[in-house]
């Protein structure tokens, strides 16, 4: 089963293919932050329209790469949710109107299944069961993951997700959208111990997270100083220590609760590279292991949506021809596709 994976949720166009077997065979990204750069976040309505312009020459260029014909394809995976209503709604079109030309069969996928998913594109792939640590910019979640589509939710924030406060902290430390990473660029030239900022929620029990005051705590301290360069480093430091130290202890405390000893963290902000290194140290330490999407597969793309909709595609899942996306979709709605999906998942 060769798939045809497409991710318009957000401000990433993306296409890929993936073989039952044979593995991904291309994939292709376009970026949409020069559009939204200058108005400082993701503009809804000029993400839909340039997903319009950019999704079937990706198209395109992934059958080529992988040589391919539009006829070789047996199936077309896309994310219908949760994301951006119109951008989703692009991505869902194209899928249903290729699928519908082709022949061939299409299925819905949740994006943060794709993400949750993306570490089992790398060898070695985690097998089941284990705990994912859901880091991007809109969620922040601790899932127990049994198989495809078994998934148990253990925490999430209760505020802002975590990418999210990487963003408005960058945002308020004077860098650029999309924050995250220029933000970790940043903090790689600041020193530990100038500024303290809280560990939200790390007193109570449970895994749930908090960034919003966060987020405020760096807004304070950076008033109270001079503001220079070091000191914006000093405090992204400082901000992403927080996290880091946040997001590990939480993730350790629900390997402890579910007695599982293999962790996935997935994601954009698991590309984060103080993150991804405090987790390997940590988890040998527990005895765990812990297993990351190499850092272009943690952001946004379509070869975890590939991967994801071929498993449910091999169990004989597919949905009507009708067009649908779906902005809120809680991922423990989610159902197993059938046993042969997990059978496949664990083979690899
Ligand atoms: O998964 P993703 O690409 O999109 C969503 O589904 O949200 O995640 C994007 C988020 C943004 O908030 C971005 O700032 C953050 O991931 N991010 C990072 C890094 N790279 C991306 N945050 C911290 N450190 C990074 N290196
Ligand atoms: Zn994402």
């Amino acid at each position: 089963m060769r798939v045809l994976g497409i991710e318009t949720s957000c401000d990433e166009t993306a296409a890929a293919i993936y073989e039952e077997g044979r593995g991904l065979l291309a994939h292709a990204l376009h970026s949409q932050v020069d559009i939204h750069v200058d108005y400082g976040g993701v503009v809804p309505e000029l993400a839909s329209r340039d997903h319009i312009r950019k999704l079937l020459p990706l198209v395109s260029e992934v059958l080529s790469r992988a040589g391919l014909e539009p006829a070789d394809v047996d199936g077309i995976a896309y994310t219908a949710g949760p994301g951006l209503q119109g951008a989703l709604l692009v991505g869902a079109s194209v899928a249903r109107s290729l699928a519908y030309a082709l022949g061939v069969p299409a299925v819905a996928v949740h994006h943060m299944e794709g993400h949750l998913l993306a570490p089992m594109l790398e060898t070695p792939a985690p097998s089941f069961p284990f705990v994912a640590l859901l880091v991007s910019g809109g969620h922040t979640m601790l899932v127990l993951v049994r198989g495809v589509g078994r998934y148990e939710l253990l925490g999430e924030t209760r505020d802002d997700a975590v990418g999210e406060a990487f963003d408005k902290t960058a945002k308020l430390l004077g860098l650029p959208y999309p924050g995250g990473a220029a933000l970790a660029a940043l903090a790689a030239r600041g020193r530990t111990g100038r500024f303290q900022f809280p560990r939200p929620l790390l007193d109570q029990p449970g895994v749930d997270f908090s960034f919003s005051g966060l987020k405020t705590a760096v807004l304070y301290a950076a008033r109270a100083v001079p503001d220079d360069e070091q000191t914006r480093a000093d405090l992204a430091r400082a901000f992403e220590e927080a996290v880091v130290d946040t997001l590990a202890a939480k993730a350790l405390r629900a390997l402890e609760l579910t007695g599982v000893d293999r962790l996935v963290v997935a994601g954009g902000v698991g590309a984060n590279r103080s993150l991804r290194e405090r987790l390997v140290v940590e988890a040998a330490a527990h005895g765990a292991a812990v297993y990351f999407p190499r850092p272009a597969f943690c952001t946004d793309n379509a070869a975890m949506i590939a991967y994801a909709g071929a498993l449910r595609l091999a169990a004989g899942e597919a949905d009507e021809p009708v067009i649908r996306a779906r902005a809120r979709w809680p991922l423990a709605s989610l159902t197993a596709p059938s046993s042969v999906a997990e059978d496949a998942a664990e083979a690899r």
